[in-house]
């Protein structure tokens, strides 16, 4: 059975973009891989976290993967921080990257842009990432659009470090699962948990009037027609793919729907719409969140997951001599 590797940073409360842009397409790839899902915590302190929340966030996370459908029994459902491979590999993948090749990357661009004291980690988040992935050699990654350069990057230190010393890694495949979400506030911007504007983005948490009226508030133009014109109509688009993915309806049959209606109407049966999907995923995730069911499948899954990474650790280190025999 091909292996599926990917991960979610805890970094905030999952929102619509991570779970229409990724999450929701996890559960059916259960079916036919072997997957393992990672709560990437040590990404997500490469900015500064509240140690409080982050501990919360994380154990959500937890309960939200299994709210969507991912069963622990089927599926690995583990914490990052608590394979240590994780970290042992990713000091192995800087030592082959280049400081060059790690400052392209778009996202440390962005999110060290104007900041003072950028830290380190932010950098060599990228080795992390592709530490992650070919511990438990995946042939499969899904992601959103946004994490392509990553996982370039990713092939490419597999590629090196096999050249170099051992052919040990799966060059992994990025599977890429669909458009981006973008800001309600700023369409030009993608959707982030991390969003300094809580009407930018709307968590999976979030309760029916809060996820209404972010809706209601979203940035759209001036010019009525319901149309998708991502260039010079950014906002409204990004709400008819919000609506094409809640849905799984085309683009065009919305379109059709809404033909001469007016943003009015469209936001009130967006708003209906996604707060009928995400009912029931609460009400699953507040069950799962209070009972013993998270510790329980978070303690299987990192056992398995130590005795997995554990295993190509060992190969890498022993191929550039860091084991004694
Ligand atoms: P993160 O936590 O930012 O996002 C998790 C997943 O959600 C997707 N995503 C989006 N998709 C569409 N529209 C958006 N606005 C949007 N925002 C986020 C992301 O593409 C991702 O699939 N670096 C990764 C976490 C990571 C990882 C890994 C992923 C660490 N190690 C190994 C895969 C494999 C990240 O920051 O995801």
């Amino acid at each position: 059975m091909k292996k599926i590797f990917s991960g979610i940073q805890p970094s905030g409360i999952v929102t619509f973009g991570n779970y229409l842009g990724a999450m929701k397409h996890f559960v059916d790839f259960q079916a036919s891989y072997d997957c393992t899902f990672c709560i990437v915590d040590q990404h997500a302190i490469t900015v500064p976290q509240d140690p409080v929340a982050l501990r919360d966030q994380k154990r959500k996370l937890a309960a939200l993967y299994m709210a969507v459908g991912i069963d622990p029994n089927k599926s690995t459902i583990f914490i990052q921080s608590e394979v240590p491979a994780h970290a042992q590999l990713a000091w192995i993948m800087q030592c082959i990257s280049y400081i060059g090749e790690l400052e392209r990357m778009t996202q440390f661009k962005d999110k060290s842009e104007g900041k003072t004291g950028v830290s380190a980690g932010l950098l060599t988040y990228p080795p992390l990432m592709a530490a992650d992935i070919l511990l438990y050699g995946a042939d499969i990654v899904p992601v959103g659009d946004d994490q392509r350069q990553h996982l370039e990057l990713t092939r490419t230190l597999a590629e090196r470090f096999n050249r170099q010393y051992a052919d040990i890694f799966t060059l992994p495949e990025p599977k890429i699962l669909g458009r981006r979400i973008m800001s309600l506030q700023n369409p030009e911007k993608k959707m982030s948990k991390s969003d300094d504007n809580n009407k930018a983005f709307i968590s999976m948490l979030d309760d029916e009037k809060t996820m209404t009226k972010k809706i209601k508030s979203a940035v759209t133009d001036s010019d009525p027609n319901i149309r998708f014109d991502e260039e010079n109509k950014p906002g409204i688009s990004n709400l008819l793919t919000i609506y094409s993915l809640l849905n799984d309806q085309s683009i065009e049959a919305i379109e059709k729907e809404y033909d001469g209606k007016g943003y009015g109407a469209f936001k009130t049966d967006l708003a209906e719409l996604a707060v009928s999907v995400f009912r029931p995923i609460q009400q699953r995730f507040y069950e799962i969140y209070e009972s013993d069911e998270v510790d329980n499948a978070l303690d299987a899954g990192s056992d398995k997951a130590n005795e997995q990474a554990q295993h190509l650790l060992q190969k890498a280190e022993e191929a550039m001599g860091l084991q004694r025999s």
